[in-house]
């Protein structure tokens, strides 16, 4: 898997997934493009690849403001040349003050329904929407979603998430469908719990170990399995993969989440 001469662009690049698949890109040839909220990230992940020989620029974007869309594509392309691969991966969970991230549906606040979904999915559709036509003109580009097992089923206290999730497997479906015939591919990831600042953020201590008791593998993923993943599909690899979900989850949504019938 090689990206030398391609041009890549990951938000939420600072951290987590993005990073590992930024990092992933670059030492695979690729220049790449480190876009998050967080600039002391980004600038440090940009640090990290022309430390090894990479190419790479820091983008600071909040993926909620359509202008930062706008100008994080834009400078992808005139800085770095081209659009090969677009990585839709930034998500934080809003701080709200006196409202709580999690929540059961009838005590889900509104507001933090809208920011959920404005950063989740909204930010999703924009980004295709700019990508499109710059891939339309080269002929050819990959998108990779970060959606999640939690965009197939349900989760307990985080419904907007978890919609937020859905919509993504399903925008990742239209959009590869419709530019299927112009060279753009369009999938989608649906990682399970994995070893990010996000998780530790939303998961009690307590939480993070029964995770090791419901994933069959018995641990939590780490940020480069998923970028594996993640650059594969943006690969020429991938050639005829497009519209795919591509859950990566140590194996916990392969159970019926019946009891074992194997004794004790
Ligand atoms: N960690 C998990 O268990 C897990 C599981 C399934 C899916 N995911 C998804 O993976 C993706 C990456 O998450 P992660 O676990 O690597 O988390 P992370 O917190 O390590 O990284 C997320 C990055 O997104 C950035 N970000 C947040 N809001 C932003 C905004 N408005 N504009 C630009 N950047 C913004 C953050 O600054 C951060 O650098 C997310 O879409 C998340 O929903 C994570």
């Amino acid at each position: 898997m090689r990206f030398e001469g391609k041009a890549g662009l990951v938000t939420g690049a600072g951290s987590g997934i993005g990073r590992a698949t930024a990092k992933g890109f670059a030492a695979r040839g690729g220049a790449v493009a480190v876009a998050d909220i967080n600039g002391d990230n980004a600038n440090r992940v940009v640090a990290e690849i022309t430390a090894a020989g990479g190419k790479a620029i820091a983008i600071i974007a909040d993926v909620t403001r359509s202008g930062d869309i706008d100008m994080m594509i834009s400078r992808t392309v005139h800085e770095l040349g081209r659009l090969d691969f677009l990585h839709n991966n930034a998500f934080g969970f809003s701080a709200m003050p006196g409202v709580s991230a999690v929540a059961a549906t009838a005590d889900t606040d509104d507001r933090m329904w809208n920011a959920t979904l404005d950063v989740g999915l909204t930010a999703v559709f924009r980004a295709i929407k700019r990508a499109v036509p710059v891939m339309r003109a080269q002929g050819s580009g990959s998108i990779v979603n970060t959606a999640s097992i939690s965009g197939l089923y349900a989760d307990y206290g985080i419904v907007a998430y978890n919609a937020a999730k859905a919509g993504v497997v399903n925008l990742t479906r239209v959009a590869a469908i419709e530019y299927a015939r112009l060279g753009i591919r369009v999938n989608c990831i649906c990682p399970g719990a994995i070893d990010t600042p996000l998780l530790a953020g939303a998961a009690q201590p307590a939480m993070l170990k029964k995770f090791n008791e419901v994933i069959p593998m018995g641990r939590l993923g780490r940020p480069e399995e998923m970028a594996n993943v993640i650059l594969f599909l943006a690969s020429d690899l991938a050639s005829f993969v497009t519209g795919s979900a591509y859950v990566a989850d140590g194996g916990q949504t392969a159970k019926t989440g019946s009891p074992s019938f194997l004794p004790e």
